[in-house]
């Protein structure tokens, strides 16, 4: 139908063309029409030669200079983010490490998922909340839904009131969220030297640099230097903000026991409760790279039908260019 369109609405351009070549003071032009596969505006016999042939050359050096200065401070201010040691913090800047989910076709591993739940549940989850995260959201990611639904049996959760009106205590089901460690904030800092243990669901997504950031909190905790003194309970780790972390040294070789019979050395270790948190924090990792994938399909085969249809309708008007020769070859134009 819109074909129809375009073909009336060319012959109409072209009928009011001839009608204006007719009825102004000069009527003696013809109009020829030719199709030439080839456009060569150059050499455009009625067209003004400057138009439409880009930007002037004093543009074109500004837009260079602009483009340069724009990458250059881009560059500078990339390498300085990276760079190890911040001047304006007293922190050591966390390095980059090859975390294989990390990668464009890659997806969390689920037995690191698995893995990363035992160590949380064995050291972390003392002092640590999770309470985002509910425990049917391991069914399919790292349990099946009868192991989901036993871990779920062994944390309680106050629920209620009853016929009574009594507020009581029963297992948690798979609905749930996992209950934390402490009742509130203040019991918390009660137990942990008045620093507060921070909830962990979101906890690589809260910090800069998270997944490497809590690597090495885990695994960098060092002797501290002179000068510095660490209270009960501190320990010195450089990639924490003045160096005194709250949280002392937890992760040594061989302190859980994995059901798969990986290792547990404390790399592994912190390694697989990074990869367990970056779940908690992102549970649509895997599914946003599958539809990131099919957005992209889906944008290909509509611009290659763009493509098509362009061509299809647009070519004859782009290549077909109008010729007014006199009629008469004596006859010259007023
Ligand atoms: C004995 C209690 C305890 C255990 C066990 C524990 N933490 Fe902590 N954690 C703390 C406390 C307290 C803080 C707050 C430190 C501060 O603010 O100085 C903290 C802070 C943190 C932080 C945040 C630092 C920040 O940027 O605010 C992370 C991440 C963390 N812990 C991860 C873990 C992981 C992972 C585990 C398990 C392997 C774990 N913790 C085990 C007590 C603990």
């Amino acid at each position: 139908m819109s074909g129809s369109v375009v073909r009336v609405l060319r012959s109409v351009c072209r009928q009011q063309i001839k009608r204006s070549l007719n009825t102004g003071k000069c009527n003696c032009f013809q109009l020829r029409q030719h199709y030439y596969p080839q456009e060569q505006p150059h050499h455009h016999h009625g067209g003004n030669r400057n138009s439409n042939q880009g930007f002037g050359r004093a543009t074109k050096i500004c837009f260079g200079i602009f483009a340069g200065g724009v990458a250059t401070c881009a560059a500078i201010a990339y390498a300085l983010d990276r760079s190890v040691v911040q001047a304006s913090h007293n922190l050591a800047h966390p390095p980059n490490l090859p975390w294989e989910f990390d990668g464009v076709l890659s997806t969390l591993n689920h037995g690191a998922i698995r893995r990363g739940w035992t160590v949380y549940k064995m050291v972390c989850s003392t002092c640590h909340s999770l309470k985002y995260v509910a425990f049917k959201d391991f069914v399919d990611v790292c349990f099946s839904e009868q192991e989901a639904r036993d871990i779920a049996a062994e944390y309680e959760v106050e629920d209620g009131p009853d016929e009574s009106g009594e507020m009581f205590m029963r297992e948690c089901k798979l609905q749930d969220k996992i209950p934390g460690p402490y009742a509130n904030e203040e019991a918390a800092r009660a137990a942990n030297n008045g620093a507060l243990p921070p909830d962990l669901s979101y906890i690589t997504n809260a910090r800069e640099n998270g997944k490497n950031y809590v690597f090495h909190l885990l695994t960098a905790y060092t002797d501290p230097p002179a000068g510095i003194e660490l209270r009960d309970g501190q320990g010195f780790n450089p990639y924490f903000e003045n160096g005194a972390l709250g949280m002392a040294e937890m992760l040594q070789d061989g302190l859980v026991d994995y059901d798969d019979g990986t290792p547990a050395y404390k790399s592994q270790m912190a390694k697989d409760v990074v990869e367990f948190l970056t779940w908690t924090a992102n549970q649509d990792w895997d599914t946003r790279k599958i539809v990131f994938f099919k957005g992209i399909g889906i944008c290909v085969i509509m611009f290659a039908g763009f493509c098509t249809m362009y061509r299809a309708r647009k070519t004859h008007h782009k290549y077909t260019k109008l010729h007014f020769l006199s009629k008469n070859k004596n006859q010259k134009c007023p």
